[in-house]
């Protein structure tokens, strides 16, 4: 199943990412951990959740069994064929990868209960329209939780590379968050901060939001 008509400018980018990307290792699994641990507590049995910008679908896998179904969406087919390849693996039968850029998820039948966003915000055109978009879609008392690089505070150096980088094809589209950015953005979507924290100056921003019941 697709949602791109044509693919989209940053895919190809992240289709050259894809197989580096699933091979790579958790550079903090502490956290990663915990941020797992801490959405897990959060999903029950009956919960249809979104996940937008899954990559290789790491995320999703670990999630399924807690939850009725993952729709796991990237606008990366590289990404999303190696992640149809671990579900078949792991025979994990309620996670349906779908082909489509943040901008443009498809609504779903029924509000989901939980959407989730990791290390995906700070690469968007507009990360504001994103959350919108992602609160629009949530049924009342759902969950947003994600991991969000904030740039904007530090990585000084990585700012005077980025443009060039990405002219050269050898960085995506990066936008340099605060963490203030991103709260205020949630908040003007309607949604009440639950969780917000950050292991470290230079880690990212975990935040889980709800929306009003
Ligand atoms: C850094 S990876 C993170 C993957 C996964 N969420 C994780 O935490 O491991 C960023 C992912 O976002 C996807 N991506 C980048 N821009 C996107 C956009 N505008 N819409 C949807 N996906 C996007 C990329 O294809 C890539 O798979």
């Amino acid at each position: 199943m697709t949602n791109l008509t044509k693919p989209h400018p940053e895919s190809r980018f992240w289709n050259r990412m894809a197989p580096g990307y699933a091979r790579s290792t958790i550079s903090d699994v502490e956290n990663y951990e915990r941020k797992l641990r801490e959405t897990a507590a959060l999903m029950r049995p009956d919960m249809q959740v979104l996940e937008i910008g899954c990559g290789t679908g790491s995320t999703a896998l670990w999630h399924a069994p807690n939850v009725a179904h993952i729709t796991a969406t990237d606008l990366s087919s590289g990404m999303l064929d190696i992640a149809r390849e671990k579900a078949r693996t792991a025979a994990i039968e309620n996670v349906t990868f779908v082909e489509a850029a943040a901008e443009d998820v498809p609504q779903p039948d029924r509000p989901y209960d939980m959407i989730m966003a990791h290390s995906l915000l700070h690469l968007v055109k507009d990360h504001r329209e994103v959350i919108t978009n992602m609160a629009n879609m949530l049924a009342p008392g759902g969950f947003l939780v994600t991991s969000t690089i904030c740039m904007s505070e530090g990585l000084s150096a990585f700012k005077l590379i980025a443009w060039p980088g990405r002219i050269l094809g050898l960085l995506p589209r990066i936008n340099f968050l605060r963490k203030r950015d991103l709260e205020d953005a949630v908040q003007d979507a309607g949604l009440k901060i639950h969780t917000c924290w950050r292991p470290g100056k230079r880690k990212a921003v975990f935040l889980i939001a709800r929306k009003p019941a």
